[in-house]
């Protein structure tokens, strides 16, 4: 009977060993805890319960019959995050790199399987050299499998990603079909292909990091939503970020404990300059608004002109899209467009208010705009907010002209309340644009055009750059100081709390991809 236990506890300790100890080390000297480690800090202490620890490769090729790991470079399991249950895997970067082999994919996808059917998130940590190169094709299989799961988890449960290491190839798309990527600063890299076919094929001269790194992803393509200095930072960040998701599509996010007190937000008064032309941080905006020190900034560095986070407002989890007028004027264009369009489909997925804040002067000219398909992009944003059914706030506070009016969570869209500044100008362009098209006769045989130019730009502006005439109409539906908007909102998405919506019966919308 001893001897039998033996082996169990040999085989246990062997695989708690990884690739053994010099890899470990290696992994150590490149500033990276191992997968066990990852989880022992990500995870409650004590909570994790590991499914799959005996399964072996089987492969025979290549002398691999001799080189035999338990567990095959990824550790799966559950366990809770601040009491909450999560799936979990972990890949073993000592252990053929984290290769992907058939059985390593198994493992994915039966807590895949398993947090689908009991509706919990699933964390991938990823840290892999791609494909078992010994195994071919049983391994490309493998990948599919995860990506045909990470579509059918798609809205059903929260999936998050953290990238530890390298992430290569095919291995990409897992992680890119999951809900947020978030990457570690100087040892985490993501591509197609890698510098050396990019040499091949290019002829350009380019590093890992700067093809594929952390800060390449979070400022230039977008494909990663956050970064963190290290893995110990990244796992805090994932843990913080899953604190405001829900478990699953049928239910909502906690609230936290709050207490409605006066609520008045004084420092809100001053925040619009003016110079309608001068810019203002909205981050001031957002954080009058929320709980203290609760905003947690999705997408940072991609696509500054706009700002998506999730908040906690009087202890409720909200999703926040703000134009930010310090970068390029807050104006909307392809990348913003997308940025926004993306948090609002994952917040409606998860039944996450959203709260639109709005400084918009338009859409952003140009030709790279148009030939990019700014078109195709806009609509995205304005698609997705129509077809978001969590209750949905709107705050104007300066700008909202022409076509980005409409799209920026309008009444007309379907949001449940739109509230304005009385610094709000609500018009189809701005005073000067506008007085220059329609005036333009008249400016041009006036005897001094420059000083007509003025006189019928303050009359446009009189008559247009107020929210007044978007609340005659019924657009706006009331008109609010800005130390009020705190009080206003918390009874707003409380009253909204238990919104309903039914949708026409389709298969599933066309969004403009
Ligand atoms: N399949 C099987 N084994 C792999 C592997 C893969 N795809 N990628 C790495 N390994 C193994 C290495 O042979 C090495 O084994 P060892 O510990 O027995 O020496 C171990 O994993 C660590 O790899 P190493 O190259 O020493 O680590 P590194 O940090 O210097 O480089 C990579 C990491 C990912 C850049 C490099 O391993 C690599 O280019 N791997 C191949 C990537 C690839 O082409 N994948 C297939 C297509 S998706």
């Amino acid at each position: 009977m001893d001897a039998k236990l033996k082996k169990l506890q040999d085989r246990i300790s062997e695989a708690h060993l990884g690739g053994g100890e010099k890899r470990i080390e290696k992994q150590h000297t490149k500033k990276k805890l191992t997968a066990r480690e990852r989880i022992a800090y990500f995870l409650d202490e004590g909570s994790f319960e590991e499914m799959g620890i005996l399964v072996t490769h089987r492969t025979t090729d290549f002398g691999m019959d001799k080189e035999i790991y338990f567990g095959d470079g990824v550790v799966t399991g559950y366990g809770t995050v601040n009491g909450r249950l999560v799936y979990v895997y972990a890949q073993d970067f000592t252990v053929f790199g984290g290769a992907l082999s058939e059985t390593h994919a198994e493992k994915i996808c039966k807590v895949m399987d398993l947090a689908m059917k009991v509706g919990a998130p699933i964390i991938g940590l990823n840290d892999s050299g791609g494909a078992r190169i010994q195994e071919g094709v049983k391994s490309l299989g493998g990948y599919a499998d995860i990506f045909y799961r990470n579509v059918q988890a798609s809205g059903v449960i929260p999936q998050l990603s953290a990238i530890m290491g390298p992430c290569a190839g095919g291995a990409v798309y897992s992680p890119a079909m999951t809900d947020f990527i978030l990457m570690v600063e100087q040892t985490s890299y993501m591509f197609v292909t890698g510098p050396n076919v990019v040499k091949t094929v290019t002829n350009e001269e380019v590093s890992s990091e700067e093809l594929g790194g952390a800060m390449t992803h979070a400022s230039k393509s977008g494909v990663a939503h956050k970064t963190s200095a290290n893995d110990a930072a990244c796992l805090k960040d994932v843990k913080k970020l899953l604190g405001y998701l829900p478990q699953n599509n049928t239910e909502k996010p906690k609230m936290l404990p709050y207490e409605i007190g006066e609520e008045l937000r004084e420092q809100l008064k001053g925040v619009v300059p003016d110079n309608p032309n001068k810019p203002y941080d909205m981050h001031e905006v957002i954080d009058g608004i929320i709980d203290e020190d609760s905003f947690y900034e999705i997408h940072k560095e991609f696509a500054e002109n706009i700002i998506v986070g999730f908040a906690r407002l009087g202890g409720r989890s909200i999703g926040i899209i703000a134009n930010q007028p310090m970068f390029l004027a807050g104006v909307l264009d392809s990348n913003s467009s997308s940025k926004a369009a993306r948090f609002t489909r994952f917040c409606d997925a998860f039944n996450i208010p959203l709260l639109v804040l709005v400084d918009v002067p338009g859409f952003l000219p140009g030709t790279d705009q148009e030939w990019n398909g700014i078109i195709m992009h806009g609509a995205k944003l304005l698609y997705a907010l129509s077809e978001a059914t969590v209750p949905r706030i709107t705050v104007i506070t300066r700008k909202a002209y022409g076509g980005a009016y409409d799209v920026m969570n309008s009444k007309h869209i379907g949001a449940d309340f739109n509230y304005a500044w009385p610094t709000a100008e609500i018009a189809v362009m701005g005073a000067k644009g506008a007085s220059k098209i329609i005036f333009r006769r008249e400016i041009a045989t006036a005897e001094d055009p420059g000083a007509k130019l003025k006189e019928k730009e303050a009359e446009y502006a009189d008559k247009f750059a107020n929210p007044y005439r978007a609340a005659r109409r019924g657009f706006i539906d009331e008109v609010i100081l800005p130390e009020n908007t705190r009080r206003k909102l918390l009874k707003s998405f409380a009253m909204l709390e238990n919104k309903q919506v039914d949708s026409l019966k389709k298969k599933h919308g066309n969004i403009p991809l």
